[in-house]
């Protein structure tokens, strides 16, 4: 079997989690790992049966055999390092958002670096091949509910984040909700057009310290016209809870949250059922892994990417745009146009 050899860049709670993940598939062979303080996780990277560790990725990139680079490191060193990886002629996969710079320019210079090496990068929109919501996008594709109309994404986390991390990966919005903007574009087969929303710090007000929200709301308009509707939570105290509603013309598809078991009691006064599973790694774990099967298939038998580099430029965009409107209290509009690379 042919195998990618793959570099990782980035061993912090997303890293180490896709790294154990790497290490089951066949046709992946990880040459070595980086981060800026290996020293804190080389033993373990050890005993997991990695030998190379390095505190700098450019030992990675100047390594010729290494054909891809897993980029897992906090959002503000995702726009050097991609570049870095284009120019080193290594496909990327990366976390999302590329930056959470206002200015587009700098994500847009990553897309440019990545088409005039000639590689290729997916971007880790993994909700997407999640069973469940691939399922509905897959319906609304086969006009099962007709045409859409209203998409309605719920997606609470289940505890507040520290303020240190927030500072490296990103507030709600790019950390967080970057994800909701995707999934609600992905499943309308539209961009969005217009964002209002409004957000608060009803779990954590000392966020405002550091410019960050845990609440927010917030309607979108598609270019084709329909709606979108997004909630967010950083404190879900029953678990991690993640919907999704699609509302079409000849119904609706609709998939609910997802649960370590099925069993359900039904006393003489309640009705108990089991809670949804506590945190993204559980719940997310099969598209977790399905994303990166997907991505050594793109490079090795050249199929499509599940998310690029575009995918995340719109997405960032309405980050953007929803910062504005929440400071505004004004609906702000986005730009559906793709710009030039
Ligand atoms: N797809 C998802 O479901 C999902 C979920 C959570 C977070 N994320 C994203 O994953 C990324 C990482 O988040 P996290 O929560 O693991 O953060 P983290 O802070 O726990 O880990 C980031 C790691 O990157 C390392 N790092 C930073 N700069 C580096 C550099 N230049 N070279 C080498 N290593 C470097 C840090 O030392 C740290 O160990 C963020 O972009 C975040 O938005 C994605």
């Amino acid at each position: 079997m042919k195998k990618l050899n793959c570099g990782v860049v980035g061993v912090g709670r997303v890293g180490m989690m896709h790294i154990k993940n790497l290490l089951n598939i066949p046709s992946i062979n990880i040459l070595g790992v980086s981060d800026l303080f290996i020293e804190n996780v080389e033993d373990e990277l050890n005993m997991l049966g990695i030998e190379h560790c390095y505190k700098d990725y450019q030992e990675l990139l100047c390594n010729e055999e290494l054909e891809a680079l897993f980029i897992f490191s906090s959002t503000d060193s995702h726009e050097k390092i991609a570049i870095d990886a284009a120019k080193a002629k290594k496909h990327i996969f990366c976390e999302k958002p590329l930056s959470m710079d206002t200015n587009e320019e700098s994500s847009l210079k990553v897309l440019r670096a990545v088409k005039e090496n000639n590689v290729k990068m997916q971007i880790a929109f993994n909700r997407r091949v999640d069973r469940q919501f691939r399922k509905i996008y897959q319906d609304v594709r086969d006009g099962k509910i007709g045409d859409p109309q209203i998409i309605k994404i719920t997606s609470r986390d289940p505890d507040l984040l520290p303020h240190e991390l927030i500072k490296r990966i990103g507030g709600l919005l790019f950390d967080f909700t970057m994800h909701d903007f995707d999934m609600a574009r992905y499943m309308a087969g539209s961009n969005i057009k217009e964002v209002y929303a409004r957000g608060n710090t009803l779990i954590d007000p000392t966020l405002k310290d550091i410019n960050d929200i845990d609440t927010l709301a917030i309607v979108l308009e598609f270019e084709n016209g329909s709606f979108g509707l997004i909630d967010n939570s950083r404190r879900a105290v029953y678990g991690y809870d993640q919907r999704v509603e699609v509302f079409g013309s000849k119904g609706m598809l609709k998939a609910e949250n997802v649960s370590d078991s099925t069993v359900e009691l039904y006393g003489e006064q309640s009705l108990e059922m089991e809670n949804p599973l506590p945190i993204f790694m559980e719940r997310y774990h099969q598209a977790y892994d399905t994303e990166v099967r997907l991505f050594v298939e793109a490079i090795l038998n050249n199929q499509p990417l599940v998310a690029t580099g575009m995918d995340v430029i719109m997405a960032q965009r309405v980050a953007v745009a929803a910062q504005k409107s929440i400071a505004t209290g004004k609906p702000v509009a986005v730009d559906t146009t793709y710009p030039k690379i």
